[in-house]
This record gives structure tokens, C-alpha cells and sequence, in this order.
């Protein structure tokens, strides 16, 4: 593919990002809790570890794609839950629908997406995974399962990691709240990033697809009540997979195996809920020791290149999943931008199993860390 769009690493299409969405809507995305050193200790934790190169080995032919909870992913990646993707530009939560669709991989569908959980099901034929966020009212959220059930979704991921929502001051600053409340200082913010207001407003503010009414979902509601005793309830309820999301402790994962789940997903959020948060990669390795070879392990926060990912594979993901970086390449260039950051990412892979010596992504083990 040409690459037109000037994407040619996940931090070109931040920078693009940068300069065309309102600073708030780019603060709602990059943000991270407190100062953001969490995130930003975890992305040079990531940077800082090495990879071993073999030489002389017949690596022309290369597989990335990888399985995953009985998919058979045509590149090694998926896409993280985010609630109001939209804001990065009209129709994302249907871009990358698509792309699932199209490349086998799943799709987290947010409680707090911009578009309900019944089109992302549709558009993403199949690959949608729904997340679910305790929002205080046993009533929403069985009603939330009963739609995913209906809508033929067969994998739930639940999120543990927000019993009180991360402060995020960059977020704060700007007043960020859903639904928007425009005042002057958003005013101008708008004024100033004319392509993204005008095509925002053509297409109508983004709002809380899943819910008629944008209050009946407070996103920043509490969920502190949220116990072991819930999660059976959740497992008793939901007959399809279960993935539980923004796991750090070894313990927390054992437990969770005893109560039934399919899959953990290791995650800090990306950095967006405890400043002070261990390096999940570290987390990622010390969980797999603790659980063994076999138990379905899917990691999340920080990834941004295609070593990053192949490093991910190391430490013991048997999937990971993006965030940010696939909504600035939305933001950046739009259904294309999110095409040509996916094939870098892609080459990227390719490009360091070449250079391991290796001729399948599944060979990624520890074995290549230095
Ligand atoms: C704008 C934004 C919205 C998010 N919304 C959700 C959400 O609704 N549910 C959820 O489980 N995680 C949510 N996350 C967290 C992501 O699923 C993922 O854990 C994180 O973005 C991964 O880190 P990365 O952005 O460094 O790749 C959100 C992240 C961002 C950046």
C-alpha cells in the first residue's frame, strides 16, 4: 500500500493527532494518570529490553498471524477496548470493525462506545468482543449482557481495573465530560481545529452509543462495590468466553482461574488508572510464570512498535491487544491511516522475526530476550 499519509511509525501518526484534534479530545486519548509517568516508565521498560538476532536461518517464508480463544488472527494484534473512539474522527468505531473483520482479530466494543454494541457487532461480522463496565446498576448491565447475547457476541471482557476512574489531570484541565459541555474554552479549542469540528459536526457529536439517554452511563461513576461474589455472578450469566480485563498480581490471577474464566488480559490501562502502577510488562512475565505454559494470556498498555509486540510475545502474551496508537492513526488519516499504521506495525513484526531468525510469531519466546 502507498503509503500517502505520512504514517510511517505509531508516533508519526501521534504527532499528525496531535495537530488535528482539539487539545481536549487529544488529552482524553494520551492521558494518563497523574503526570503519566506510570505510562511512560512502562513504554521505556518495553524500549529499554534487548532482542537477540540469529543469522544464516531461511526466514523467506513468515507467519505473524497468531490464535487466539479459538480465532485464527491474521496479524498479531487486536484492538483494545475505548470508549468514544468517534472523537478521533466520524465512523471509527465502524473502521475498525472492519478491520477486524477483514484481518480475523478482535474487536473490544466498549460499554462507553460511540457506537452501539449492535452495528459493532454487525460491522465486525463476528469479531466483536463485548466490554463490560460495572456502572453501579445490576439492572444496565444485565440488560448490556442480554444485547451482547442477543447480538450474537461470544467472548465478554470484563473490566476490573476502575473501581474509582484515574485522576488524569489533562483530561481535567479541559473540562473532558460526555456529553461535551461547550464553554469558552472548548469554544476556542474547537475553533482553532476547524476540519475536526466541522466534520464532527456534520456527523453529529459523538455520544454514549449503548445507552438512549447519554446520562444513563456515568463513566466516571464508582465501581468500588464490584467483588469476587459479582465476577461468579458474571461468569454464571455469561455461557460465552470470558476475558477479565486490567489483571497485575499473580494472586488476582490464580483466583481468577478458580473462579472460571477463559483468559486474562495483563493491562494498566494503559497507564490510565494508578500513576505509581508496576511496568505491566514485568507484571505480564511474573503471571505467566505463576500460571504455566497454557493458560490464555492477552496483554495490553504501551505497545507502539512491532518489537515492542514481539517483546510482549517474550515475556508470555499469547495475544495483545492496541489502544492509542490505532486512534491516532484514525485521527491522522482515517480508515486509510488506521490501514497503513497496521501494516507497519505488521512489517515491523515480519521485519524483527527476520532479523530473530525465526519464520513464525508463535517462536517468540523467552529464549529471544537478552
Ligand atoms: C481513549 C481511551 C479510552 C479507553 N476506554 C476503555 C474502555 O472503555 N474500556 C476498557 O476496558 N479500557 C479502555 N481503555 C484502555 C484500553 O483498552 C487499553 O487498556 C489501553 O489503551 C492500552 O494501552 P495503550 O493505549 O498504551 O496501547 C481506554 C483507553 C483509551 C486510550
Amino acid at each position: 500500500m502507498r503509503n500517502w499519509s505520512g504514517i510511517h511509525t505509531s508516533e508519526d501518526a501521534r504527532n499528525i493527532a496531535k495537530r488535528r484534534l482539539p487539545w481536549m479530545v487529544f488529552d482524553y486519548f494520551d492521558g494518563a494518570a497523574g503526570a503519566g509517568h506510570g505510562d511512560l516508565l512502562n513504554q521505556q521498560a518495553i524500549r529499554d529490553m534487548r532482542l537477540q538476532t540469529r543469522v544464516l536461518v531461511d526466514v523467506e517464508k513468515r507467519n505473524i498471524g497468531k490464535s487466539i480463544l479459538g480465532i485464527d488472527a491474521k496479524v498479531p494484534f487486536g484492538i483494545s477496548p475505548m470508549g468514544m473512539c468517534n472523537l478521533a474522527c466520524p465512523g471509527a468505531d465502524l473502521m475498525l470493525a472492519r478491520y477486524a473483520a477483514k484481518y480475523n482479530i478482535p474487536h473490544g466494543a466498549s460499554t462507553a462506545a460511540s457506537t452501539s454494541l449492535e452495528r459493532i457487532g454487525k460491522e465486525a461480522n463476528g469479531h466483536a468482543w463485548f466490554q463490560l463496565y460495572f456502572g453501579g446498576n445490576q439492572e444496565v448491565s444485565d440488560s448490556l449482557l442480554d444485547r451482547a447475547e442477543a447480538a450474537g457476541y461470544e467472548t465478554l471482557i470484563f473490566t476490573v481495573d476502575v473501581p474509582e476512574v484515574g485522576r488524569r489531570p489533562r483530561e481535567l484541565r479541559h473540562g473532558f465530560k460526555m456529553p461535551f459541555k461547550i464553554g469558552p474554552r472548548q469554544f476556542i479549542d474547537f475553533a482553532l481545529h476547524p476540519h475536526w469540528s466541522i466534520s464532527s459536526l456534520i456527523a453529529g457529536a459523538p455520544t454514549l452509543a449503548n445507552f438512549d439517554n447519554n446520562g444513563a452511563f456515568d463513566r466516571t461513576a464508582s465501581r468500588a462495590g464490584v467483588n469476587w461474589d459479582f465476577l461468579d455472578r458474571i461468569r454464571q450469566r455469561w455461557k460465552g468466553k470470558l476475558v477479565v480485563k486490567g489483571v497485575l498480581h499473580e494472586g488476582d490471577a490464580k483466583q481468577l482461574v478458580a473462579h472460571g474464566v477463559d483468559a486474562i488480559q495483563v493491562s494498566s490501562h494503559g497507564g490510565r488508572q494508578l500513576e505509581s502502577v508496576a511496568e505491566p510488562i514485568h507484571a505480564l512475565a511474573r503471571i505467566r510464570t505463576a500460571l504455566g505454559d497454557d493458560f490464555p494470556l492477552i496483554y495490553d498498555s504501551g505497545l507502539r512498535t512491532g518489537e515492542d509486540i514481539c517483546k510482549a510475545y517474550a515475556m508470555g502474551a499469547d495475544f495483545v491487544m492496541l489502544g492509542r496508537p490505532l486512534l491516532f492513526a484514525m485521527a491522522a488519516g482515517g480508515e486509510k491511516g488506521l490501514h497503513q499504521l497496521c501494516d507497519v506495525l505488521s512489517q515491523e513484526v515480519s521485519i524483527a522475526l527476520a532479523q530473530m531468525g525465526l519464520n513464525d510469531i508463535s517462536q517468540v519466546d523467552s529464549s529471544v530476550l537478552l
